[in-house]
């Protein structure tokens, strides 16, 4: 983690640079042809990636997994799930991908484990244990008949398991598969800190860490707020109290000894919460924070309770995170990933497919940060729209189902819903070309749905079209590589009143960019922001063929994007 200064006063630093693409590893690519996207699928693909422009891949779990939450349910961290590969074809690929300049990030899943890791099975053999104490195990209210506090899994549903040997119950804020591990054990500590080394001393260069903000628990786990119909008691495990405790271990004792980035997982963050983690200096916990304030411009809290669109409330979310960031930490920037449905299909439009996607992937890019782009997102893969529950294999899905008919929904009105908030929305098989399979396979049948459009919508398709969304992207990249301004530079945003339009510029040691976004098919006029003459701007971006690029007014097409650089 050491900062390099610049001439300029710029904190540089190569995690600052680079562009990451996010590997699903189920639906990457199938090597072997069983069906299931696997290390050697992804092998044969890193010349791909690489063409992409990005410069490290962050693996979602690779890890031996008994799937139930496909791969961030870990039975052994230090091997690769049998259906992916080996650790030897792991080691393989590492080299490889390091040899073409990607760096590798993994994903690290300790706020709990599978419940078929050994750990977890030694822990309920009997109270006296060595692992008992390694999760959160508790005797039952009112005679041990009601689990030990009332709070509920972020995937609906209990948040406690009965076993009946022991008579006590176990913890799990996610699945019941996932028992969440005790950190305040300091052998649990050591145990993460090994295997943090065990990653890194293989030559990994960095760990995506999954909701690494509930990793400590209110002592005496209190009551969670009774009116929440899911994740109750998350007041008690959010940002708990030993969690900066917990982090500046990990980083001392192992992190800061290599070159490496760390990026958390924090659902329900705020940037004022974010600083305490990743302003830039000695007590730096983690260098970059998902949080998922933008995800949330269409719905409340959760893609399952929909909104219409709010072009408004996402530009403040963006530029709140941008300022209050702005000279202290470093944003991580994303639209996409395994968790949230295809964006083109939530703030962009299926029918301006190519040209929403084309914005959509500006208007990201361009801001302060290091961007992720998902699977998929490059080609403007779009919703996959399961019609029958029984198609749905997120844990999630099916536990929101359940819930939300308790709530009294009707079925068909859920799945409606879930048509366009599902998980499983993401995680259909990358469409590579128009073959069987959309090429993802030579088995028979895929281990899921493959999406109807990958006839029109697959990558041999994109390659082949120099105005594909993939062409676009592979520009993008480039610019923000050529153009300091766009890593580096300030952030203003102009016309924040507008509905429609989504304007910033940049600006670095006399250079600057203005990228204008449009999120509507309908015409908006558009009047260049004072002090901007576009005249003597160059366009170096744009959705459409332009004319008169220098007009300072004009009227948008659907969806348009332009940046000029000056
Ligand atoms: C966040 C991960 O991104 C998600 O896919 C997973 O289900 C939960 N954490 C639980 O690990």
């Amino acid at each position: 983690m050491v900062i390099l200064l610049s001439a300029q006063g710029l904190n540089k630093h190569w995690y600052k640079e680079m562009v990451v693409y996010q590997i699903w590893p189920r639906s990457f690519c199938d090597g072997n042809g069983d069906g299931i996207g696997d290390l050697k699928g992804i092998i044969s693909k890193l010349d791909y990636i690489k063409s992409l422009g990005v410069t490290a891949i962050w693996f979602s779990p690779l890890f031996k997994s008994p799937q139930k939450d496909y791969g961030y349910d870990v039975a052994d961290y230090r091997d690769i799930a049998p259906e992916y590969g080996t650790l030897e074809e792991f080691k393989e690929l590492l080299e490889l991908a390091h040899s073409k300049g990607l760096k590798i990030i993994m994903d690290l899943v300790v706020n709990h484990s599978s419940d078929q890791h050994e750990w977890f099975k030694e822990s309920r053999k009997s109270e006296d244990n060595p692992y008992h104490d390694y999760y959160f195990w508790r005797k039952g209210r009112k005679g041990g008949k009601k689990p030990p506090n009332n709070w509920l899994s972020s995937f609906p549903g209990p948040g406690w398991e009965y076993d009946e040997k022991l008579d006590k119950y176990y913890l799990h804020v996610f699945a019941v598969e996932q028992p969440d591990l005790n950190h305040d054990n300091p052998k649990v500590r050591e145990e993460i800190k090994d295997i943090l080394r065990f990653w890194l001393d293989l030559g990994v260069d960095g760990f995506r860490e999954d909701v690494i903000t509930y990793i400590s628990k209110k002592d005496g786990l209190p009551n969670g707020f009774p009116l929440m119909p899911a994740a109750r008691g998350i007041e008690n495990y959010a940002n708990g109290p030993r969690i900066h405790e917990f982090l500046s271990e990990y980083k001392n004792d192992v992190l800061k000894h290599y070159d490496c980035v760390t990026i958390g997982e924090a659902p329900m963050m705020r940037p004022k919460v974010a600083l305490n983690y990743i302003t830039e200096g000695p007590d730096q916990e983690l260098n970059m924070m998902f949080h998922f304030q933008h995800m949330e411009a269409d719905c409340l809290f959760i893609e399952w309770v929909r909104r219409p669109f709010n072009l408004r409330k996402l530009k403040k979310v963006f530029t709140n995170w941008q300022n209050k960031l702005y000279g202290k930490a470093w944003n991580a920037l994303y639209i996409e990933n395994h968790d949230h449905p295809r964006i083109i299909s939530r703030y962009g439009s299926e029918k301006y497919r190519v040209e929403s996607g084309k914005m959509l992937a500006t208007m990201y890019i361009c801001q302060r940060g290091t961007p992720f782009i998902y699977q998929g997102q490059e080609i403007g893969m779009t919703n996959l729209e399961l019609p029958e529950l029984e198609m749905y294999a997120d844990v999630a899905t099916q536990n929101t189902y359940k819930l939300f008919r308790k709530l009294g929904f009707k079925h068909d009105k859920i799945m409606d819903i879930a048509k366009t908030a599902a998980r499983d929305n993401a995680r259909s098989p990358v469409q590579w070309n128009d073959q069987k399979n959309a090429g993802f396979t030579t088995a028979d049948k895929p281990w899921f749905y493959i999406n109807k459009n990958y006839t029109e919508v697959n990558v041999e398709a994109a390659e082949k079209d120099e105005n594909s969304l993939l062409h676009y992207y592979r520009k993008l990249l480039k610019l923000r590589k050529e153009n300091p301004v766009i890593i580096y530079g300030d952030y203003k945003e102009h016309y924040k009143r507008s509905k429609t339009l989504y304007v910033y510029e940049r600006n670095l040691n006399g250079k600057r960019l203005l990228t204008i976004n449009s999120f509507t098919e309908k015409p908006v006029k558009f009047k260049a922001p004072k002090g901007f003459d576009l005249s003597k701007g160059e366009l170096a971006l744009s959705n459409y063929p332009v004319d008169n690029p220098g007009a300072n007014e004009f009227i948008t097409k659907p969806y348009e994007t332009r940046t000029y650089l000056f």
